[in-house]
């Protein structure tokens, strides 16, 4: 984490966080299909995950859900955080120049009903990738960095995974490198976030990523 990072966090008094969002049959990982999605459990990706995030100066909290609205509804919490914290920058799936970047702001987040105030959402919603508009619609609205991830390369299996509903209103997807995935999103947030914070130019999601 560079100097300029350390200082906001220093500024903004509490930690940076994550959060990473597992939909459903995830929980099943390690038993489920390994020939496809190898043999480590949901657990075991978390861990690394909240190690990576962990490096970076991050806390990392989970939930794995089979119920699309359990999932949204961890949406929502996330974006009422982090607009209690920093205003209502992103209140439609518009990201561009939206003000203050994820990142500003007071990070106890008293408000909202306490707790951490993610900056990123790493998403693999399983199979929802593919059908949950509501999913989509509970992103557009979050203000932070939304990494979408997937263990398998869907682009590469049958014609059902190849699209993304969560795609538009996502910044990037890491799909395909299995468990290397985790990490590799956590760090992918940081980057972004860290590009936001040293005043990248735009919030656009759909603009390029760090230089
Ligand atoms: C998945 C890919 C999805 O198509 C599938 O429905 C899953 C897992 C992955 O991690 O590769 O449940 O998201």
């Amino acid at each position: 984490m560079s100097d300029a990072v350390d200082e906001k966090d220093r500024a903004a008094g509490g930690p940076r966080s994550m959060l990473l969002l597992s939909g459903p049959n995830l929980a099943a990982l390690g038993r489920r299909q390994p020939e496809v999605y190898g043999t480590a459990t949901l657990g075991e990706h978390v861990d690394a995950a909240r190690r990576q995030a962990a490096q970076l100066g991050y806390e990392l909290d989970h939930l794995q859900s089979n119920h699309e609205g359990d999932l949204i509804d961890a949406v929502q919490a996330a974006t009422g955080k982090l607009q209690a914290t920093t205003g209502d920058r992103a209140g439609s799936g518009d990201r561009a120049g939206s003000g203050d970047r994820a990142g500003s702001g007071d990070r106890a987040g008293s408000a909202n009903g306490g707790g951490q105030v993610p900056d990123a959402i790493i998403v693999n919603a399983g199979a929802l990738t593919h059908t949950s508009w509501a999913l989509h619609d509970a992103l557009a609205s979050f203000a932070g960095v939304v990494v979408e991830l997937h263990l398998s390369n869907p682009a590469a299996r049958e014609p059902f995974r190849h699209t993304s509903v969560l795609a538009p209103v996502v910044d990037g997807a890491i799909a395909g490198f299995g468990g290397l995935g985790y990490p590799l999103a956590v760090v992918a947030a940081h980057r972004l976030l860290e590009a936001r914070v040293l005043g990248a130019s735009g919030d656009d999601r759909r603009a390029g990523g760090p230089q």
